[in-house]
């Protein structure tokens, strides 16, 4: 199956807000929550794909011959590729009857886990989600990230003994999830946290923890006085504040902050489609990248096959743009490699 044959198989089972473009560009959805859009105007979701495409790469083959190397070591497990499945909660709501929450991270976790990669899986407000997640992820042997939402320290506390029981290597927060409408004012609440709540949060966690939805470097800073792991640099795909700047346009400064200070890992998401893109995140200093949307677009087009398509696909692309530049491994990727 091709990717494009993929992407038509998911247009009909999708509902009416998610439009399965041949680009993922948040233009088509814009505005559009519930569905796959984002706030306001939509305009963070559309300037978070742009940004990447405005960073050339430079060729360079005047370079010894020899394989290419894409795998990457995070938290203790080596995954084949640097990119990784987002996050995606409450699919039925967004995307339509085709998956429920639980059916959606059964086929995601496993397919990711076999095609080399692995998902973080969402939160919400149904509780199943997460102990569906878990069991997932332990089926997976413990392949897989649970993202838990900024909840009371109770329903954390309650969640966090989920995820260690399914293996899991980390555990990640979006702590931007406070932004989310549909989360204000539930019992219990979910919402913003202080460093000292997230200090005490990650403590108890007892595994690494990653922070996601930092868009600044004061946010990276309190997140590695926190005791954080790892870091997300997310805008929640435009879904949270609508005038952002864009992922690619934050990361340099938070990289440059982070690496200066500790080795905390640097994931980041946000319009990334392409093998291309994920070469140019690594090259301005990410560890590793999440893609999202795509990723469900492949799952109603083709279930696990359409996931494998889909990994496929971006994985080729990289290995092509990395023997272009001049890079035989993830190591080798550095900000000569492109243009800002
Ligand atoms: C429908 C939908 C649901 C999402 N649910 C979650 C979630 O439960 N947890 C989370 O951390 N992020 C969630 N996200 C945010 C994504 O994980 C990701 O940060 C964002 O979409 C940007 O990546 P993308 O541009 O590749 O889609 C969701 C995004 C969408 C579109």
């Amino acid at each position: 199956m091709t990717y494009q044959e993929v992407v038509e198989a998911a247009r009909p089972k999708l509902g009416s807000y998610c439009k399965a473009c041949p680009v993922c560009n948040g233009k088509a959805c814009a505005n559009t929550i519930p569905g796959p859009g984002a706030k306001g105007l939509g305009d963070t979701a559309v300037r978070n794909y742009q940004k990447w495409q405005e960073i050339r790469v430079n060729m360079d083959c005047l370079v010894k011959a020899g394989p290419i190397d894409t795998s990457l070591e995070l938290f203790g497990r080596t995954y084949q590729y640097p990119f990784f499945a987002g996050p995606v909660g409450a699919v039925q709501l967004h995307y339509g009857k085709e998956y429920t929450d639980m059916t959606y991270n059964e086929v995601m976790v496993s397919a990711c886990a076999e095609n080399g990669i692995m998902a973080f899986t969402g939160d919400g407000v149904n509780p199943d989600q997460t102990i569906a997640a878990a069991e997932a992820i332990k089926k997976s042997g413990g392949i897989g990230i649970p993202v838990i939402k900024p909840w009371n320290k109770d329903l954390i506390d309650e969640k966090m003994a989920l995820v260690k029981a399914a293996g899991a290597s980390a555990v990640a927060m979006d702590v931007d999830a406070s932004g989310l409408p549909f989360l204000k004012n539930l019992t219990p609440p979910a919402g913003a946290k202080s460093a000292e709540e997230l200090k005490e949060i990650i403590r108890d966690a007892g595994l690494p923890f990653v922070v996601k939805g930092i868009m600044t470097v004061a946010g990276a800073r309190k997140a590695m006085q926190a005791g954080a792991a790892g870091i997300v640099v997310s805008n929640h795909g435009g879904r949270v504040l609508d005038g952002c700047p864009s992922t690619a346009e934050v990361l340099p400064e938070i990289v440059k902050a982070v690496r200066a200070e500790s080795d905390m890992k640097i994931l980041v998401d946000g319009g990334i489609r392409s093998g291309l893109d994920v070469f140019r995140a690594l090259a301005m200093g990410a560890d590793g990248v999440l893609i999202c949307r795509p990723f469900v677009t492949a799952i109603y087009g083709a279930g696990a096959e359409g996931i494998q398509t889909y990994i496929q696909k971006i994985g080729s692309e990289l290995k092509d743009i990395m023997e272009m530049c001049g890079a035989r491994s993830l190591a080798d990727i550095n900000s000569e490699m492109i243009r800002l």
